[in-house]
């Protein structure tokens, strides 16, 4: 079997982790080909930590002539709507970590109309494979996810609010409201609750409970489902990652899988 050529775009903490997991051989059949950063130098500086010759780039119109057979975007929101049209016309795959930009329904459907085909890693919350299973049978889906009032500070949401973070002395909730306006009052929540409601009952049916509780050291999202197929709930409790405190380890260790899953023509396990 070839090897798909591998391009990533946001050579960040999740992109440089990936580069370094495919660059170490951990992606079986998957070859790291092209960088692409728009700081000046980040991708040039990625590459001096990789033992495969890749080219690295500042500007997208270099780096999408690249032969890729997939790119990974690890950048941010404003890149998914700058470049995942161009990437997906191009007949190149997209996997995609900045999913809140999925949020805006006339993005997603033009991208879902393109040539190419789109991942979207389960990220940093678990249970997603369960939630796809049965979401023509569920009837509620809750994402609650439970910070430290540091972790919450400079949310739009609390720009109209009474509530003053720094007045909170035990668990307190914030905030409950549907997908679609939590991913507006609380972009850096984004990523989870918009592969849940993607995943599941769409945007507008999935409810998000924000709590704010001083005692939290790690990022806590717990989903719990309802219907006729019965009840489940799962929870993480997420260290952040060694390079970035708002990046949870675990949606950078789902980003590689993804990636293994894609590259591999083995046994898949979980749907
Ligand atoms: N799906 C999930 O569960 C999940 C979890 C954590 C983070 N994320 C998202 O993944 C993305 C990357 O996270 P990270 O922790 O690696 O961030 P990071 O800040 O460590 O790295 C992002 C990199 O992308 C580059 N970048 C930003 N905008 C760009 C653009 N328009 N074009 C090219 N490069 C650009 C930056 O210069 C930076 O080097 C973020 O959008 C983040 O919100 C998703």
């Amino acid at each position: 079997m070839t090897a798909k050529k591998v391009g990533i775009i946001g050579c960040g903490t999740i992109g440089g982790q990936l580069a370094l997991a495919v660059d170490a051989g951990s992606v079986k059949n998957a070859t790291l080909v092209s960088l692409f950063d728009v700081v000046q130098g980040s991708a040039q500086s990625l590459k001096q930590k990789l033992r495969t010759d890749v080219s690295a780039h500042d500007d997208f119109e270099k780096f999408i002539a690249t032969d890729c057979d997939i790119i990974v975007e690890a950048a941010s929101q404003d890149a998914v709507r700058k470049f995942a049209g161009r990437v997906l016309e191009s007949g190149k795959d997209l996997m995609v970590m900045s999913v809140g930009a999925l949020a805006d329904g006339a993005l997603r459907l033009a991208l879902q109309e393109a040539k190419g085909r789109i991942y979207v890693p389960t990220g940093a919350i678990a249970g997603i494979d369960a939630v796809r299973a049965v979401r023509h049978l569920l009837e509620s889906v809750t994402l609650t996810t439970t910070k430290s009032p540091k972790a919450l500070a400079g949310a739009p949401f609390f720009q109209a609010s009474r509530i003053k973070l720094d007045e909170i002395k035990e668990k307190t909730t914030v905030y409950e409201g549907p997908a679609s306006e939590a991913v507006r009052m609380f972009p850096a929540n984004v990523n989870v609750a918009a592969v849940l409601s993607l995943a599941g009952m769409g945007f507008e049916k999935t409810t998000v409970r924000i709590v704010a509780d001083p005692a939290a050291s790690t990022n806590q999202h717990e989903i719990t489902a309802r219907g006729s197929f019965g009840e489940f709930r799962f929870a993480v409790s997420n260290a952040p990652s060694p390079g970035n405190p708002k990046t949870s380890y675990l949606a950078v260790l789902s980003a590689i899988e993804c990636l293994r899953s894609i590259c591999d023509d083995g046994m898949k396990i979980g749907s």
